[in-house]
């Protein structure tokens, strides 16, 4: 099977449906002493307005929309499935297909089921296969593309050695002991959606930073990369697409993390307005997987000044297309986000969306940044990029050699 280049705007389940109270993040939004702002809520409603928003991306001229699966939903005891939300997950496949979109369907962002103990635990990978075999068999051909783990390397970090997200850890073996399982949950996950979805490309999307050495740094750098992302470029051997998550660069020194460098602009998240850092990461996961197909699963930045979004989104396409004509391939552009939304332990205020929500009315206002990738995708439509799955590389059966 094959696909035209993926423009598209991405969301996760819970940072815009709403009313998603069965998984580990209610708990720890609404746990006493929680670093998380305030709880998510209703978000934006996207549980009940999917429909109408999906089309708003399709009339912005974009041809994919990347979502996630809520698991918590679907298995809200281990191994009692939810016919019901897997029925809500494949109506929103199709309605992205009638409205034209390739859907591009999450099977894990950051949400696990409260009955879920760890990631330390290494029976969580196979509870997620089985979770993945069961929405695979009830999605099925709709997907279009399949990501198994949303930024492994983030939960890792920030839930199990840097106490943000749950389990509220802070130890670094933790960290790793998690990140293993991650790896390994992906691992089967793949080997479990290629058997039951063979045309589907399958991947997972990294959280990848230009990390950027001053003089004498670059071992602190290397270091830093190398558990961050190196070892779970390393377990995507074999995928049919690396997923990249780009939002900056980092400076580093010999003593580790330089902070912002004076001068520069900073987004409304705090770090520093950087679109071409996508340049120094796309590169840098070619490299380490030789060349397999990149995708640019997310893109973004938070602000209140729109302007500086058209800037971040052209800034960010022109690093994308510098390093496509010197050969690399890339089959794909997201921005984050489709919509304003709940971003994790810092709730609503930052702002990353194409489409704001007012959460009061949960009325939706295309910002003219929408306009303009919506425009870019237009008028690139007629690329001759396509995204394959591990079936089209495979020997044609002998009839089929034979015809040719
Ligand atoms: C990424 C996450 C996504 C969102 C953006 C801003 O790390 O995948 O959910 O929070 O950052």
């Amino acid at each position: 099977m094959s696909m035209p280049f993926l423009w598209g705007a991405a969301t996760s389940a819970h940072q815009v449906e709403g009313a998603n109270e069965a998984n580990d993040w209610y708990d720890w939004e609404t746990a006493a002493g929680s670093p998380c702002v305030e709880p998510c809520g209703s978000a934006c409603d996207h549980l009940h307005r999917y429909p109408s928003d999906i089309a708003l991306l399709a009339d912005l001229g974009l041809n994919s929309y990347r979502f996630s699966i809520e698991w918590s939903r679907i298995e809200p005891e281990p191994g009692r499935f939810s016919r019901r939300w897997l029925e809500h997950y494949r109506a929103m496949t199709e309605r992205c297909r009638r409205c034209g979109l390739e859907p591009i369907v999450t099977f894990h962002h950051f949400t696990n089921p409260r009955w879920i103990d760890s990631w330390e635990d290494p029976d969580t990978a196979k509870r997620f296969e089985r979770f993945a075999a069961v929405v695979a068999e009830a999605l099925g051909e709709q997907i279009a593309a399949a990501i198994t783990i949303n930024e492994p390397n983030m939960p890792a970090l920030l839930g199990y050695e840097e106490g943000l997200f749950p389990p509220g850890k802070r130890d670094r073996g933790a960290r790793m002991r998690a990140s293993e399982v991650f790896i390994d949950a992906h691992r089967r996950a793949t080997a479990t959606l290629r058997q039951a979805i063979p045309g589907t490309p399958v991947g997972l999307a990294l959280a990848m930073a230009d990390w950027q050495a001053l003089p004498g740094g670059e071992d602190e750098r290397d270091e830093i990369r190398r558990l961050r992302e190196d070892i779970f470029l390393a377990a995507t051997l074999g995928d049919d697409f690396v997923g990249v998550n780009t939002y900056t660069r980092h400076r580093i020194g010999p003593q580790g993390w330089l902070g912002n460098e004076p001068g520069v602009e900073l987004t409304a998240a705090g770090y520093e307005f950087w679109p071409n850092a996508l340049e120094g990461t796309l590169r840098r996961a070619a490299e380490l997987t030789s060349g397999r197909p990149l995708i640019v699963t997310e893109s973004g930045i938070a602000t209140d000044d729109d302007q500086r979004r058209v800037a971040y989104i052209d800034g960010a396409i022109d690093a994308m297309r510098r390093v496509q004509s010197d050969g690399i391939d890339v089959r794909g552009f997201f921005y984050w986000s489709a919509l304003d939304n709940f971003e994790w332990h810092h709730g609503f205020s930052q702002r990353f969306g194409l489409i704001g929500v007012d959460r009061a009315t949960q009325r939706r206002t295309v910002k003219p940044s929408a306009l303009h990738l919506g425009a870019i995708a237009k008028a690139a439509q007629f690329s001759p990029n396509t995204l394959r799955s591990s079936a089209d590389d495979a020997e044609p059966p002998p009839a089929e050699r034979r015809a040719s």
